[in-house]
């Protein structure tokens, strides 16, 4: 037996090295044991550690794509990551082709311990809340995070390009990683007791969740599966979420109860409800689903935003909205909380809905690109338009979302919306407020960005634009009674 002692969990060279070592001295995965340094190395002290030959001449390739998943993979806590990374070299050898049978029971566990280690890593960007320890101008900002994999390193470079110009440490029970203002440096891990539990900001942003909740929105189990419960602990804003919920059901009974002494509908009308409700999902089936589209999309990598960004903002709305909106981008808000149109934009476009009679609930939400684009300004991020490459590398996934939802009309809300669901380079003027044919024959209205509202400086250009804004949406509204009508 050939016992390999990696010098840390994270230890990629090393692995890489004596794994090429054993296989040019053709030595068989069942005859290797893997250790890690450390304590567990006590364990297998009566083991002598394997010194094999650097001379060993020869050489054999393996595809990109391979050392990208392993080098992902080894990330993973499953103590046999290694044992099964040596295990598909071996066979790789032979075998190159392997790589692509995702049906294999290794590369099958390959992929998955990447994308858990991959969804850890979003889950971090996402879940990590700094304290601040002293003030300004010395002020230094903690974390306490305590990741499912080993990811610190991974997850490191993001924090420094977002959090650039403040002083900051995440410390987990793993490794620590801290930012100067100008490197990252990594440190062993420490016990949560390490942590700071409470600083001054935390009233604010406390207020601000509690005001992004939005009862009507609430659907927990969707919650839950991006906000993992096992994240709780650590986020201040948890505490929040049972009251917010408790009161988000009391408000929905009130409304049911409210609902039982309106008139009642027409019979026949609700059971012609419930049959074309049946037919459209029958229609469906087999296409891909949201919730799907929505995992895979947490992973794209189709340009380089997701570098910056917190995480994929995907659409939200209904299976089978017959209204598909399409707006730019998620903005600061929006890429934090993870759902497009919540921030200063999302509220006038609910304003203006409303307004024209609309139920934000009842119709789709997207946006054209689908990570948030910015440069950072001190404690700000500055939105940034997105470039033409960017609005076709997410393309994709609007096409996806638009032929899962399969809506009767897209409203294009803005320049890069127009761009993206008409496949080009559209003038808003040119087209506004009529429903017009895309090339693939997707039925469009153009009109206006709600920021584009928000942006102007005049009060009566504001009010004459806002209502301007409200008629396009009120041709929305007809479509829709016309939909539910013929439902
Ligand atoms: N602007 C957009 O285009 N989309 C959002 O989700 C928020 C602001």
């Amino acid at each position: 037996m050939h016992s390999i002692v990696l010098e840390s969990d994270t230890d990629f060279e090393g692995w890489r090295k004596a794994a090429r070592q054993l296989v040019l001295n053709d030595i068989a995965p069942t005859h290797v044991r893997w250790i890690v340094a450390g304590a567990e190395l006590e364990l297998f002290s009566a083991l002598p550690e394997t010194s094999l030959s650097d001379a060993t001449q020869g050489t054999f390739n393996v595809s990109a794509k391979f050392v990208e998943l392993a080098q992902t993979a080894i990330l993973h806590r499953d103590p046999e990551r290694f044992a099964l990374l040596y295990r598909l070299l071996w066979r790789l050898r032979d075998n190159p082709d392997l790589i692509h049978v995702a049906i294999d029971s290794d590369i099958a566990k390959l992929q998955a311990m990447a994308k858990a280690v991959r969804r850890d890593e979003h889950k971090m960007h996402a879940f990590v809340r700094f304290r601040e320890i002293g003030r300004e101008p010395k002020s230094h900002f903690v974390a306490w995070f305590e990741p499912e994999h080993h990811i610190v390193e991974l997850a490191a470079p993001f924090f420094a390009r977002r959090f650039a110009d403040m002083a900051w440490s995440i410390l987990t029970p793993d490794l620590c990683a801290h930012w100067d203002g100008h490197a990252i440096s990594i440190t062993p891990g420490v016990s949560k007791a390490d942590a700071p539990t409470k600083d001054r900001l935390e009233e604010v942003w406390l207020t601000y969740y509690a005001n992004i909740f939005n009862p009507a929105r609430l659907k927990t189990k969707a919650m839950q599966n991006e906000m993992p419960k096992k994240y709780w602990r650590n986020l201040p804003e948890a505490a929040l979420i049972k009251p917010l919920i408790a009161q988000a059901e009391r408000i929905t009974g009130d409304m049911i109860a409210a609902e039982a002494s309106a008139p009642k509908k027409p019979q026949r009308r609700e059971e012609t409800m419930v049959k074309s409700h049946a037919t459209k999902t029958a229609e469906h089936s087999g296409k891909e689903s949201l919730a799907a589209l929505r995992d895979e999309a947490a992973d794209c990598r189709a340009c380089h935003l997701w570098k910056d960004a917190t995480q994929t903002v995907f659409g939200e709305g209904p299976q089978h909205a017959s209204v598909m909106m399409v707006g730019e981008q998620p903005g600061d808000k929006e890429d934090l909380a993870g759902k497009p149109f919540v921030g200063p934009a999302g509220q006038m476009l609910d304003k203006a809905l409303k307004e024209a009679g609309i139920v934000r609930d009842k119709v789709y939400v997207t946006n054209a690109v689908k990570h948030f684009k910015f440069v950072p300004r001190g404690k700000f991020r500055l939105h940034q338009k997105p470039a033409t490459p960017e609005i076709k590398a997410c393309r994709p996934w609007y096409e996806r979302e638009k032929a899962s939802v399969k809506p009767e009309l897209v409203v294009a809300m803005g320049a890069t919306a127009a761009q993206s669901v008409l496949g080009k380079i559209t003038p808003i003027g040119k087209t506004r407020g009529q429903i017009i044919q895309a090339d693939d024959g997707t039925q469009v209205l153009v009109t206006v960005h709600p920021s584009y509202l928000l942006r102007l400086p005049d009060e009566d250009a504001k009010a004459r634009e806002y209502a301007h804004f409200v008629d396009d949406l009120r041709i929305v509204a007809k479509h829709l009674s016309a939909a539910a009508r013929a439902a």
